[in-house]
């Protein structure tokens, strides 16, 4: 951990990995507890009688002296209880236990071995009064940024794992990304609005919390999987600008980047086309990288979906490396594998290739390893090709049975690859394909580094598909949400061909992670039923389930669209965190679960009774 000083400005710096000087204002904590806070006291206070409370974090006996370090959320004052100066206190020091909670009165001096890693370092408190207010068991776990706690004590004594200073400075870091949001989005008008969270479903593509109502039996509200509909009935009502950073909840399998309430920072503006929607949202990313990280990533790069999937085979790419898919066979164009009876490239009506720069060297272990991969049942592909320019001139081949030089030579050449570099082919359907050399294409980049946590990579994804066939139910299903407005160009063929209608959709994905999502909105009754019935919906079960709003279209609903970014997502990636759990103060666990206040849990049969509803299951039942 680091301490520096700037202007005002107290900086702390914990841990390489977690490398963010993040300023703490200099709040006055003065109460009747406390003069200073444990990160405050510095050389300029020398002789000073203070009064300091907080947790034993450490205590150190040596000789006459015991040493404490007293931890608060500011940081670690050094108190030092001295024998020769007040035998009993340094008795009662003695039987102080590891995060008792305490009170201490002494002088602040001078420090014989100034420690630099503290901001108070350079002194310490000698105490001449100790006041015990509350006592601790002995913690399960190290408070301390390498801790020895699993994961499964980590959460159920979360709030001792959020004592941890790595955790504390997480949270600090979200409060602050907060407060920017909020400043930056005030500063361009926009009102900050609170929705209903009793509702009735919205359609984002996950399952519904329900939540029985006691008053209308057989009836539920749905939590809101987001403020979707209730952010465009407020432009309706003329709001113009509205934002909110708000708790959305989705009945949905659990990942990393996934929790089943998680928070969003929803926006939508009145008036605008997407060009004005990309502009602020990129202004509001670009404000919170230079206010919390110092430096300005830049204007965003853009691809569509379409070049998307082409080049990254994924719509989600990390472009903090380029290694893009280089196609030697497309059902329509040309076939770099063909004529020679190499039955792979003969039947498959793609092939796709990745240059990996540099990758020559790989060892045959390094390239047994990517064949695994790509074999995993996740990945699914049946095998990898590949062709070596050795830095000599060479070339080689897995396929040398089939192609001689000069055909690897063009393989090579095409991929713009130089001596030194590695092919990589995938073949198959084109649609699978390109995902697998997607998933290909991080494995060789984390093997190789290519994703350093401190680069960031940000770009929109735009002209998504509007709809998506589904093949289980049968029917069109929205991309997005039934509510994105297709683009004016494709309106057209809404009914003909509905399945190459694009939508005036777009994503901003950082780093390869999706951090946000919004669009143009439909704004006109006639062609929100018309989606609806495109959706296979009824005009009565339209009107049942939005009727709502599509009766909202028809008193003046301005043109409006929007966005709604994973603030969790967006917290974790400026941390530098794997998973947004770290960045949650009370997230579920894998399951789903709350193991710390053991949700969800049975309710008691008398709940059960006033919400007119019976278990399914008998365990479900005290
Ligand atoms: P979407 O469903 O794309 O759009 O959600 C917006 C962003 O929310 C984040 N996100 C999640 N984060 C954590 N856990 C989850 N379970 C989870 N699900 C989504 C993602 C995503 O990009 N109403 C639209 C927005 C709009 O059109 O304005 C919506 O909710 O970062």
């Amino acid at each position: 951990m680091v301490f520096f000083k700037k202007g005002k400005l107290n900086f702390i710096c914990i841990s390489d990995k977690f490398s963010l000087p993040l300023p703490l204002p200099a709040v006055k904590v003065t109460t009747a507890y406390r003069s200073s806070h444990c990160g405050q006291l510095r050389a300029t206070e020398v002789g000073k009688e203070v009064t300091l409370s907080g947790w034993v974090r450490r205590l150190r006996k040596m000789g006459a002296l015991i040493f404490l370090d007293l931890a608060d959320r500011y940081g670690i004052t050094q108190i030092v209880f001295d024998h020769t100066v007040d035998a009993s206190l340094w008795s009662a020091a003695q039987e102080l236990g590891r995060e008792y909670v305490v009170q201490v009165s002494g002088q602040v001096r001078p420090r014989e071995a100034p420690n630099p890693q503290l901001a108070t370092g350079e002194i310490e408190v000698l105490a001449h009064s100790l006041r015990v207010l509350n006592t601790s068991e002995v913690p399960p776990f190290r408070l301390e940024n390498e801790t020895d706690g699993g994961e499964e004590l980590l959460m159920r004594f979360r709030y001792l794992d959020l004592r941890r200073p790595i955790n504390q400075q997480r949270l600090l870091l979200r409060h602050r990304m907060a407060m920017a949001v909020r400043k930056y989005l005030s500063e361009q008008g926009f009102l900050e609005i609170e929705t209903p969270f009793l509702i009735k479903s919205t359609p984002e593509g996950a399952r519904d919390f329900v939540v029985p109502s006691r008053l209308h039996p057989g009836q539920f509200y749905a939590l809101p999987q987001s403020p979707q509909t209730f952010k465009q009935l407020l432009m309706v009502a003329g709001l113009d600008r509205y934002f909110q950073i708000v708790r959305c909840f989705r009945d949905e399998d659990l990942r990393a980047d996934r929790q089943p309430e998680f928070t969003q920072i929803d926006c939508e503006m009145s008036f605008v086309d997407r060009e004005d929607v990309l502009h602020m949202f990129e202004g509001l990313v670009r404000y919170l990288f230079q206010e919390i990280k110092g430096f300005d990533p830049g204007p965003f790069a853009r691809l569509t979906y379409e070049e998307a999937l082409r080049l990254y085979g994924t719509d989600k790419p990390d472009l903090r490396f380029t290694m893009t898919i280089t196609e030697f066979k497309t059902p329509a164009g040309e076939d770099l594998f063909a004529g020679a009876g190499f039955r792979i490239a003969e039947q498959a009506p793609y092939m796709g290739g990745l240059c990996v720069e540099g990758g020559a060297t790989l060892t045959r272990r390094q390239l047994d390893e990517l064949i695994e991969f790509v074999k995993r049942p996740q990945i699914g592909a049946e095998g990898l090709l590949w062709c070596r320019w050795n830095t000599d001139g060479s070339t080689s081949s897995s396929m040398d049975k089939f192609f001689e030089e000069s055909r690897r030579l063009s393989w090579l050449q095409k991929a713009g690859a130089r001596p030194g570099d590695l092919l990589l082919f995938l073949a198959g359907e084109p649609e699978k394909t390109r995902r697998q050399l997607g998933e290909l294409r991080l494995e060789v980049a984390r093997k190789l580094q290519l994703r350093p946590a401190d680069r960031f990579a940000c770009l929109w994804i735009t002209d998504f598909p509007l709809l998506e066939w589904d093949s289980g139910e049968n029917r069109w299903v929205a991309m997005h949400h039934p509510f994105t407005a297709p683009l004016p160009e494709d309106l057209a063929f809404l009914e003909e061909k509905p399945g190459s209608v694009r939508a005036n959709a777009y994503d901003i994905v950082i780093n390869g992670a999706e951090v946000g999502g919004g669009s143009i909105r439909i704004h006109d009754e006639q062609l929100q039923k018309k989606v609806f019935r495109l959706l296979g919906f009824s005009d009565e079960e339209a009107q049942a389930r939005f009727g709502f709003l599509m009766n909202a279209f028809r008193y003046g609903a301005p043109p409006h669209g929007g966005i709604a970014f994973g603030f969790d997502r967006l917290v974790a990636l400026f941390a530098g965190c794997e998973s947004i759990r770290e960045v949650i103060a009370f997230p579920k666990n894998n399951a789903g679960r709350d193991t710390m206040i053991n949700a969800p849990d049975s309710i008691e049969p008398r709940q059960w009774e006033e919400l007119h509803i019976r278990p399914a299951f008998s365990n479900a039942n005290p």
